[in-house]
Order: structure tokens, then C-alpha cells, then sequence
């Protein structure tokens, strides 16, 4: 009734019956991850580093769809844990020989925090593999742990023990041991004993080098896509799976053919100075050769710190003068010299050395007191800590507008790098990059026709494993109009694994003021209004990552929000507001039916920027559509990534 249109509801739980019967089989052969199942067979498994490797597998799932129900299968790979003997796996994890030294307290640190939780089975009793959970780690060395036997106070080393049970000698004394079990009785397991369990996912933060390595096994082009999902649909022989046949279900092998358009690009307006006034992207590319920002903004008091060992001398100097000229060159009003030489300090005393910074700075400009306009900071190439601690000290302390570069781009010093970097200067310092043709020309419709203003809002939340963390709520909105070009942002923290943004409106009681009322989208309208001179008569808000089954609460309770946003300026204010769910992380690929016809894709083999999607395979009720809007970008090595398809609903 609902895919004939009869019903306006989906019959969620009849769906998830059918979900679960095509699960059935594949539960059995696989390790299934939420909607996705892995396994070591599919595909090469690839070490990934310090103990993770990753599983190849594909992601499964019903869609009810304009053309009925659909099976939307994608590719995907993932980390899981290397079922190495523990002892091997801490040797990786610490990149040493563990026998060697014995551990320091960060070591320590660093192993509890890997294997917290992790399954493994003891390899010292023969067959009898038993499995425990890791809770921890003891403090003490195995060779100083002891424990009662018996309830008359007989204590055992577990040394003694080990030996006169099993007749397992330990060699690896001076190593904590495991502990599994709960913290009254913890059990004591010497490392050298156990073995980590296959099939176990890692779920915690990956670092840099593990994501490249999962990056590079994930990327594929989109022909071979497109083969190993054809691969896999026949692998998984649906039309013999006794589940399905049970069920009458039956499974097209063929992938759905479906029309799409692919928009034109929008013209950019650039500088009337340059040599190029407007440009048209061509395969959503363009570069600033021979053009000007519309808006270069301005720069006159900066300054630079070094926090990189391997900067030499001059080196830092010559960089900061090369991304002046650069942003000289692309249109911005850049004083050539900084306020002060280029200071240099080390990592650890990042706050203390920032804010002598900054307090030299002002002294140093004229007239004294005046703010910097912008730090260059140049960063190791690896200290993302670093990197979150600048920049939380720089905009929530100092109000200081930073650009970190990293050490390897300091040496390099391409032309592109430092005409990318400028653009991002320039944005930060309130300028505008470019701007779109058909704005300026009020020809966007529901856009140009009257003053509207467009949020963008997003919640990221923590890692698994990082549980004290609080999610963070960032929302953006235009601050021109008709350009519609130029963003405001306010980011707020709020409680951990919170998906509705909490802050957007705020009432709270004054003593002196009496009821107060406030929040993201109250203050972005003021601001709006400040910039532009105009109330906005129409909203446009999108909204980022929302999964599914949030759709419908997350739209009452922040459409609610903006509403009394609106009222709490004039009491009958409401402009119409349009809420738009935006999804990147959905698993609908969509492939050229001919991969060699030019005028459907780009070189990767994705199809082309601007390619939509809105009929057949789109949800029969969500106002839904997909959106390729922006090229398959090159990530490093020699593949290419997916073209991301937006989802917007
Ligand atoms: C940059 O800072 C680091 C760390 O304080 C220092 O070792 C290095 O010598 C500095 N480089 C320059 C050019 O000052
Ligand atoms: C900067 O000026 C302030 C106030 O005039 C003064 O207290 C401080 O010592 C000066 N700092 C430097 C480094 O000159
Ligand atoms: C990374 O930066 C932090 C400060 O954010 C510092 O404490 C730490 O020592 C740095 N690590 C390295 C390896 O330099």
C-alpha cells in the first residue's frame, strides 16, 4: 500500500522483517558490522598498521524506492584488529622490541587504551581455548603479582602458579599482565598467553598513517565499483538463498537504469582588474590563473611563529614573504612584512608562547594596541594535538584570526599550494573569493527574488571511546545577499552524542533583564540583518548529517527552533523556511551506463559534476534527490575517490 502510494507512512517494521530475512545468510557467513558484512576472504586483507588490518566487504540493505522495493548493495572496507599473539601486537603498537626496555607509563597508557575490550583466547592449555574480554592492565609486573587460592589465605605468585598448573614457564616477566573479568575478582593473564580473536572490529580513532593505508585500499574507480558490486550480488546467489525463497522474495542481478541531467555550472565572477573577469568551470574545475578575488580582503598588521624543529633558518622567512606575494598577486590588500621577525617556540609551550605573541604584536604595531590581522603558524607534520590547541587558544581566547601550514608545504613551496592557502587567507579575513554570475543578475530563482538568507548546520560528535568528549554544533549562514557568498560561523559544544542542536534558541532568566532569549540562528539573523541592511524574507536551512531515523525529530524539534528565532526579533515575523537534510554518508552509487562515453564522465570515471538524480530510485514520499556537486577529487595516490553523491531530502 505505502509503495503504491495508498499509504503515507512506511511500514518500517515490514521493512526491517524483509532487512532481516536477506541478512540471514550473509550473518552466517560473515562478520557483520552494523549494515555491512566483512570477511578476511573477500579481497586481500592489507595491514594498516600497529595491529589493525582491513576487511574488504560490502554494505546491504531494503530501500523502498519510486520503482518498489530495491536492495542497495555498495562495497566497503574496514579496520579490524590483527589476531596476533598480544605480545606481537604491542610490539607493533609501541614499534619496538618490547623485551628490550621495560615499559614506560605513556607505553602503559597507550596498550590499555588498545585493548580495553578486545576478545582474546589463551593459547597455553592446549585445545581448550578460552576467551575473555580485556578490562585492563595491572600495574604491576607479572613476576610481582600475586593472589589467594584458597579462603584460608594461601597466597600464589602468578609466576608459581602458571608453572605448577600448566607447567607453563613465563618468560616475559617484567610485562604487566592482563586483566579480564570484572574488578572484584580481576583474572590475571600473562600476555605471552594470549592470542586476540579474529573478526574483531576496531571501532576507536584511526591515526593519519592507518587512514591512508584504508583510504588507498577503499579507492577504487568507478568501473571497478561498479564490477566487484555485480561480483558480489552474484557471489551472494540471492535466487538460492532459502531465506529469500521462503519469503518470495526474488532479486534482480541487473543494476536499476535510471535518467539523469547533469545542470550546467554556475559562471564565477571574478576581479574587473584581471585579465579574467568570469570564468566557467569545466568538469567543476577552474584555477585562479589570471584572475583576482572579487573581494581581496585586507591584511596590514601579521605576524609568524614557528613551532616545527626542522625549519631552518631563513626557510620560515622566505615562506611568509612567498604567501604575501601570492595573496598580493591574487587581489588582497597584504602588507609585504610581517610586525615582527618570525619568533619560533616548541610545542609544549604553545599557550605561553602565543599569547607573548600576541601581547609583542601589539606593542610592536602602529598605532600600538592595533590587533593582528592574521598569525601564520607553521606546524610539524604531525601533531594534530598541536594543531587543536592552537587553534582553541587563538579563537576562544585571543580572537585571533590563525593559518596553519605545515612543515612539508613550507619546503616545497608550490605555486598551487600557496595560491590555495591564500584563498583560504582571504576568506578568513572577511574577503570573497568569487561570487556567482547568475546572483548577482537575480536570476536564481526562490534565491534573488527577495532577501534570503541560507544556514548550513552540522553536530560531529566523538569517537567511540572518547566518551567525556562533548559533541560540537556548528552552524553557518550568509551574510550577502544577492550572493549569498559570505558565511558567519558559531560553533557550540553540547552534551556528548546530542544530535538535535541544542543551542539554536536559548531563553534564559536575568535578574537585571528578566526573560532573555538568544542562540546560533538569532544571533546569524541579527548579524544578517547588520551586513546587509534586510530583514531575510525567506530561510533556507541545510542540514548535515542526520541519519535516518532522525529525519522527522530533528525537523520538528529544529524547525521549532528557528520559528521562535524569529518571532523572539518581531513578535510576527516568520519568514517561510525550506529544511533541507543533506547526507554524504548513504551507500547509492551511481555509474555512467557507458564508462566510455566522454560526455558523461570526467577522466576518473566518475560521472560529472552537476549530475542529478530525482526519479525511480529515490524514496517514494521524501522529496528526495541525489546531487554529484563537486568533481571526484584525486586523493594522493594513483586512484581516484567515489564521486561523493549528496543526498538531499
Ligand atoms: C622553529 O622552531 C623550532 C622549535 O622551537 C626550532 O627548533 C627551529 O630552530 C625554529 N626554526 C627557525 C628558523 O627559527
Ligand atoms: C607591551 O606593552 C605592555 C603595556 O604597555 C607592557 O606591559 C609590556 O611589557 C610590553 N611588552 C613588551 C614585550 O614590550
Ligand atoms: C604536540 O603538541 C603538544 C601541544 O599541543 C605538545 O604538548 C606535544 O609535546 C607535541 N608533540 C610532539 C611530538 O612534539
Amino acid at each position: 500500500m505505502f509503495l503504491a502510494g495508498r499509504q503515507p507512512d512506511a511500514p518500517q517494521e515490514a521493512l526491517q522483517v524483509l532487512d532481516i530475512v536477506l541478512r540471514e545468510l550473509p550473518t552466517a557467513r560473515y562478520s557483520p558490522v552494523s549494515r555491512s558484512f566483512y570477511s578476511p576472504n573477500l579481497g586481500r586483507r592489507q595491514r594498516l598498521g600497529d595491529g589493525l588490518e582491513s576487511w574488504r566487504g560490502f554494505y546491504q540493505s531494503i530501500r523502498p524506492t519510486q520503482m518498489g522495493l530495491s536492495l542497495n548493495i555498495d562495497m566497503s572496507s574496514t579496520a579490524f584488529i590483527e589476531p596476533l599473539p598480544v605480545i606481537e601486537f604491542v610490539a607493533q603498537l609501541l614499534c619496538r622490541d618490547i623485551s628490550v626496555r621495560p615499559l614506560t607509563d605513556s607505553d602503559r597508557v597507550k596498550i590499555k587504551k588498545a585493548l580495553r575490550g578486545v576478545k582474546v583466547e589463551v593459547t597455553h592449555r592446549g585445545n581448550m581455548r578460552r576467551k575473555y574480554r580485556i578490562s585492563g592492565l595491572t600495574s604491576q609486573a607479572t613476576r610481582e603479582l600475586s593472589f589467594p587460592v584458597d579462603d584460608r589465605g594461601t597466597v600464589k605468585t602468578v609466576v608459581q602458579y602458571f608453572l605448577e598448573t600448566y607447567g607453563f614457564n613465563i618468560q616475559h616477566t617484567t610485562l604487566p599482565c592482563l586483566q579480564v573479568g570484572n574488578q572484584q575478582r580481576p583474572n590475571y593473564l600473562p600476555m605471552e598467553v594470549c592470542k586476540i580473536v579474529e573478526g574483531q572490529r576496531y571501532s576507536k580513532r584511526l591515526n593519519e598513517k592507518q587512514i591512508t593505508a584504508l583510504l588507498k585500499v577503499t579507492c577504487q574507480r568507478p568501473q571497478e565499483r561498479e564490477k566487484d558490486i555485480l561480483q558480489t550480488v552474484h557471489h551472494n546467489a540471492y535466487y538460492e538463498d532459502p531465506y529469500a525463497q521462503e519469503f518470495g522474495i526474488k532479486i534482480d542481478e541487473q543494476l536499476a537504469s535510471v535518467e539523469a541531467r547533469v545542470l550546467p555550472p554556475p559562471r564565477l565572477k571574478y576581479h574587473d582588474s584581471g585579465r579574467e573577469k568570469d570564468v566557467l568551470p569545466r568538469v567543476g574545475q577552474w584555477n585562479m590563473m589570471n584572475k583576482k578575488m572579487v573581494n581581496g580582503g585586507r591584511v596590514g598588521h601579521w605576524a609568524c611563529i614557528n613551532f616545527s624543529r626542522n625549519v631552518q633558518d631563513n626557510a620560515a622567512k622566505v615562506f611568509c614573504h612567498e604567501l604575501a606575494i601570492m595573496c598580493q598577486i591574487s587581489g588582497m590588500n597584504f602588507a609585504p612584512e610581517p610586525v615582527l621577525p618570525v619568533l619560533s617556540a616548541r610545542p609544549e609551550h604553545v599557550e605561553r608562547a602565543l599569547k607573548a605573541r600576541y601581547h609583542d604584536a601589539m606593542n610592536a604595531s602602529k598605532p600600538p594596541g592595533k590587533e593582528l590581522d592574521l598569525l601564520i603558524v607553521i606546524l610539524p607534520d604531525n601533531n594534530g594535538s598541536l594543531y587543536g590547541d592552537l587553534k582553541r587558544i587563538c579563537e576562544t581566547e585571543l580572537g585571533l584570526v590563525s593559518q596553519c601550514c605545515l612543515t612539508k608545504h613550507v619546503f616545497k613551496m608550490s605555486k598551487q599550494y600557496l595560491a590555495n592557502v591564500a584563498l583560504k587567507i582571504n576568506v578568513k579575513v572577511g574577503g570573497r573569493n568569487t561570487v556567482l554570475v547568475d546572483a548577482l543578475a537575480r536570476r536564481i530563482r526562490l534565491v534573488t527574488d527577495r532577501p534570503t538568507i541560507i544556514f548550513g548546520a552540522d553536530v560531529t560528535h566523538p569517537h567511540p571511546g572518547e566518551d567525556s568528549s562533548p559533541s560540537i554544533a556548528a552552524v553557518v549562514a550568509s551574510q550577502d545577499w544577492p550572493e549569498i557568498t559570505k558565511y558567519a560561523g558559531l560553533v557550540s559544544a553540547q552534551a556528548h552524542r546530542q544530535e538535535l542542536i541544542q543551542d539554536l534558541f536559548k531563553v534564559w532568566q536575568d535578574p537585571q533583564r528578566g526573560t532573555v532569549t538568544g542562540g546560533m540562528i538569532k544571533e546569524l539573523l541579527i548579524s544578517f540583518k547588520r551586513a546587509t541592511g534586510q530583514k531575510p524574507q525567506r530561510i533556507i536551512f541545510y542540514r548535515d548529517g542526520v541519519s535516518e531515523g532522525q529525519f522527522y525529530q530533528v525537523l520538528l524539534f529544529e524547525l521549532d527552533a528557528i520559528r521562535k528565532a524569529c518571532a523572539s526579533l518581531e513578535p510576527n515575523y516568520q519568514p517561510p523556511v525550506t529544511f533541507v537534510v543533506v547526507q554524504k554518508r548513504h551507500h547509492t552509487r551511481l555509474f555512467a551506463n557507458n564508462h566510455n562515453d566522454q560526455r558523461t564522465v570526467d577522466r576518473s570515471g566518475n560521472i560529472l559534476p552537476g549530475t542529478v538524480v530525482d526519479s525511480k530510485i529515490c524514496h517514494p514520499t521524501e522529496f528526495d534527490f541525489y546531487l554529484c556537486s563537486h568533481a571526484g577529487i584525486q586523493v594522493g595516490f594513483s586512484s581516484f575517490a567515489m564521486c561523493s553523491f549528496d543526498k538531499m531530502c
